[in-house]
């Protein structure tokens, strides 16, 4: 039992058309390039694969790449651009499903650790991840990093995105160190807004190093975005590479 939301079939059938600026050629370049290198010559799992937006690309780039995704709705859409040949998808929670086989690279992107809503879970993630890496395997996670330093006393929201069609922000229990990410989307022409919502559990780089060394692996590099630019005091995000220690 996991403590992720489902993906429904309405949020799955519009993911790819609202993530579109994130899914072309150019803005996924930089990311496949970093994953392919790091999978070398060796197979590629990507937890929480979603529609696809960048398994199916790596792919088509050479790296065999298999998937693990909760939601059959978004795994369903991923099926209408690779076959199950090309590019295998198990149906279940990342933090327990095991696929046969052995990896030289497991990523978990676009902030998805942090729908993982317990401590415990994040820990078995971890672990799940380190169960399919080959010795010299590396586990990349990206990640924002928690946005607590725009939250004024005594305030509990932090916007994000203040724009003609999407107005979204953030709410946070700082004691249980939960947020959702509130979202209203214009859809049509009518000033009609669609209100949606997302919770996580926000993890501070820190954390998500003791969770790696609880599951046997190393922080090899911490970046602040997939060109490799340094991680720094203003980062907003990080990806950060674990690696499975040899011998
Ligand atoms: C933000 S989307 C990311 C999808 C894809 N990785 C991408 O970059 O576009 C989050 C995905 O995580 C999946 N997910 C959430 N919790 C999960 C879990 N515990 N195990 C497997 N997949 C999960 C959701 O169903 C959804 O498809």
């Amino acid at each position: 039992m996991t403590s992720s939301e489902l993906w429904s079939r309405e949020t799955a059938d519009r993911y790819d058309a609202e993530e579109a600026e994130n899914s072309s050629p150019a803005a996924l370049r930089p990311a496949l390039d970093f994953l392919a290198r790091l999978a070398g010559d060796g197979r590629a799992l990507e937890f929480a694969i979603g529609t696809g937006r960048v398994g199916v690309p790596l792919r088509e780039r050479g790296v065999p790449v298999t998937g693990i995704e909760l939601s059959e709705p978004m795994a369903d859409v991923l099926r209408t651009k690779a076959d199950e040949e090309t590019l295998p998808v198990v149906i279940g929670d990342m933090t327990t499903t095991v696929v046969p086989g052995e990896f030289t690279l497991v990523y978990l992107v676009y902030n998805t650790i942090a729908n993982l809503l317990t401590q415990d879970e994040q820990v078995a993630c971890f672990e799940n991840a380190a169960r399919h890496l080959v010795p010299g395997g590396r586990f990349v996670v990206e990640l924002n990093v928690p946005p607590l330093r725009f939250l004024p006393p005594g305030q509990i929201a932090v916007p994000f995105d203040v724009s003609d069609r999407h107005l979204g922000f953030d709410t946070f229990d700082l004691v249980d160190q939960q947020l959702v990410s509130h979202h209203f989307t214009r859809d049509g022409e009518d000033g009609r807004y669609r209100r949606g919502s997302c919770r996580q559990r926000y993890i501070w780089p820190a954390e998500l190093d003791l969770m790696a060394r609880i599951a046997g692996l190393e922080l090899e590099q911490r970046v602040a975005d997939w060109d490799g630019s340094p991680f720094t005091d203003d980062s907003p995000r990080h990806i950060s590479v674990w690696r499975k220690p040899v011998g």
